[in-house]
């Protein structure tokens, strides 16, 4: 019934706000940050310590080592359906707003374009000297760490680590189409993690309807308006 109830507020609406986490490609095959029970370990290191803005100051190239083994697994996963509908969206809607939490590109991938990516994306380097951004597609790189084209300089994941500030720019665009919208769209993600899980909140004091998609209730708790209890890639491509 709440698919009904979506798809009405969708059928009438223009501005669309589409904002998704870790749980809308779980059926590519990437792991969730939070269903694993417990935190990942890798070579003996905690993956939090590993994905920190600290470890690139004193080890940049165990932080590359780090992401060459997530790149590596993130390579041979594509897009879902769930991806796919999100992508024909951009053609549905007037005004439609892509933000997402994911680093691993697979809305990219299916076709969507100017996606907001609150956490950066791992197939992108940021040069620590020029600042320039260069896409390195090729997994495991030639070299680690990757010099920058432009200058030569070494490049980091262009990733937002623990420590980090989300990129000002990205969030000011993300916060202003929740500002818009008429309704929001929260596909997979815990909203626990903040100020990211802050844009629905926004929408619906804007007076958006909030329609949620997850197996399981979110944190978003009091503005829901619609909760589809489903996996994305079921639900995305029937509404
Ligand atoms: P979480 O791992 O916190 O949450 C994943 C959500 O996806 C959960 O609510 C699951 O119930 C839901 N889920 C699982 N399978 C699903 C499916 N097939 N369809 C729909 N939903 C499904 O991931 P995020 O909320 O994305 O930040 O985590 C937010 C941020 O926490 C990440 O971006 C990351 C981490 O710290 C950074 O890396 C900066």
């Amino acid at each position: 019934m709440s698919i009904e109830r979506a798809k009405a507020v969708l059928d009438g609406a223009r501005r669309i706000l589409v904002f998704t986490g870790a749980g809308v490609s779980a059926e590519s095959g990437v792991p969730t940050f939070r269903g694993g029970g417990g935190s990942a370990v890798w070579r003996g290191m905690d993956a939090t310590e590993l994905s920190s803005a600290r470890m690139v100051g004193s080890d940049l190239k165990l932080v590359w080592e780090w992401f060459e083994y997530r790149r590596g697994l993130l390579a041979s996963c594509g897009p879902n359906p769930a991806h796919q509908t999100i992508a024909e969206w951009a053609d549905r809607f007037s005004d439609m707003t892509l933000v997402t939490q994911n680093v691993d590109g697979l809305h990219d991938k299916a076709g969507s374009r100017d996606v907001l990516e609150l956490h950066g994306n791992i197939w992108r380097g940021r040069c620590l000297a020029c600042g320039a951004l260069e896409r390195l597609d090729d997994t495991p790189l030639p070299e680690v760490p990757p010099s920058c084209s432009t200058c030569g300089g070494k490049h980091r994941p262009d990733v937002v680590l623990f420590g980090e500030f989300l990129p000002e720019d990205v969030f000011k665009r993300a916060t202003a189409a929740a500002e818009r919208a008429e309704v929001c769209i929260v596909v997979g993600t815990s909203a626990l993690v903040f100020p990211a899980a802050e844009l629905p909140l926004v929408a619906a004091r804007n007076g958006a309807s909030i329609i949620e998609v997850n197996p399981e209730p979110s944190g978003i708790g009091g503005p829901l308006s619609i909760m589809i209890e489903g996996r994305a890639g079921d639900v995305l491509p029937r509404l």
